[in-house]
């Protein structure tokens, strides 16, 4: 990159996320130089409303001038992992929006070409930036509420009908690819790498997973079930189950803001249980006023953590930090994560395997 300027970027991908980022870049003070397409009209039309005077359909043509120092992929998921390597053999560093790639094999390519080439290359695991997730690693690691065992999360909003087809296709690649990357990143976060796991996944004719239960077994003996779906409104929490409390990510998970704890009322001496404590606690038990002020009670352990205007920014932020840096990989998201969480997602294809549910 050339020193004393901001880096100039291009945008791969005209749909609603490259949109969405083309803000977040103005919020941050970059000016995107280039879009591209597959479609080159599309490309202009798009350029056209973000001011861009750049726009082709070619990557190389387009990437191949001095003038890039980085590359934001948007395009769909089939085509990220061979749209990053495109620009780092060009000499870009990439910021790739999840899923980096549909495969663990197409994963390891990526971060083989990275390594080779020296360029950044990092995965939109955006939520890992975010004050409130970052709160919530740090209490579980710190065991605020004593050791952690279980994890429990879920992530999922119905995708109206006419929408439904669109996510469940090849070019998307699923619920798993679609969502489950960020459930998986938390379940690594919070407790490290897993040994086994088990799946059971809702398919459709074309083998594109709709909703996915996954029972982790990590390396430490904890546990995490996940669940993901496109079909159903589910909680959209973490809970981390500890040995002292708990600790929740309340909704959204993805994108949330705050975190709750609570504690257990834990009897640590037989006396206490026939003693003065436990007749008040009874005595409460049968008053539904107190009953209710207890719960209004229950959430002062509660934290908002705001990320600010926009939820994009401290990703792109420390995205910048690593091209300023000239630092050849990002500690937040590493390729490594990238990596064991393709990994994770082939290891559950084949454990659903026969139990796979197919849905027509
Ligand atoms: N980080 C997040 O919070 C977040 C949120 C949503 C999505 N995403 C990710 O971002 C990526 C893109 O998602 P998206 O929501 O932007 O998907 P999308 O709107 O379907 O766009 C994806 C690609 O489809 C092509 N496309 C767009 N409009 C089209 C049209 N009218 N006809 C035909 N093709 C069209 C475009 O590629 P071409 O221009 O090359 O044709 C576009 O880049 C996905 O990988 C997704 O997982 C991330």
């Amino acid at each position: 990159m050339h020193a004393n300027r901001r880096p100039r970027f291009a945008v791969i991908g005209t749909g609603n996320m490259a949109a969405t980022m083309m803000n977040t870049f103005k919020r941050v003070g970059i000016n995107v130089a280039a879009i591209v397409s597959r479609d080159a009209a599309r490309a202009r039309e798009f350029a056209s409303a973000f001011h861009v005077t750049t726009a082709g359909e070619d990557i190389e043509a387009v990437l191949k001038s001095e003038e890039f120092d980085a590359v934001y992929v948007a395009n769909d998921g089939a085509r990220h992992a061979s749209t990053t390597i495109a620009a780092l053999e060009l000499g870009k560093a990439v910021l790739c929006e999840k899923p980096l790639a549909h495969s663990a094999d197409e994963a390891e390519r990526v971060a083989d070409v990275a390594r080779r080439t020296g360029n950044v290359c990092m995965e939109g695991i955006w939520i890992r930036f975010l004050p409130a997730y970052r709160r919530f690693i740090e209490l579980a690691r710190t065991k605020a509420c004593g050791h952690p065992s279980h994890l429990y999360a879920d992530f999922g909003y119905p995708v109206g009908e006419n929408m439904l087809p669109r996510f469940l296709s090849p070019r998307t690649g699923g619920v798993l690819l679609d969502r489950g990357i960020y459930l998986l990143a938390l379940a690594l976060d919070v407790f490290g790498p897993v040994g086994s796991v088990e799946a059971a996944l809702e398919i459709n004719s074309e083998g594109v997973d709709r909703d996915a239960y996954l029972q982790l077994s990590h390396l430490g003996g904890e546990q995490s079930q996940l669940a993901i779906s496109f079909t159903s409104l589910m909680s959209n929490t973490a809970t981390l189950a500890c040995a002292e409390g708990l600790i929740r990510l309340e909704e959204p998970l993805i994108g949330g803001e705050t975190i709750s704890t609570r504690r257990a009322a834990i009897a640590r001496d037989p006396a206490q249980l026939l003693g003065l404590r436990q007749k008040f606690a009874r005595s409460l038990r049968e008053r539904a006023v107190l009953r209710r002020l207890k719960r209004r009670m229950s959430n002062s352990g509660r934290e908002y953590l705001s990320y600010g205007v926009d939820p994009y920014v401290p990703q792109l932020r420390h995205f910048l930090g690593l091209l300023g840096a000239g630092s050849r990989e990002s500690d937040i998201v590493p390729l490594e994560l990238s990596l064991r969480i393709q990994r994770i997602i082939d290891q559950a294809r084949v454990s659903a395997g026969d139990a796979r549910k197919r849905l027509e």
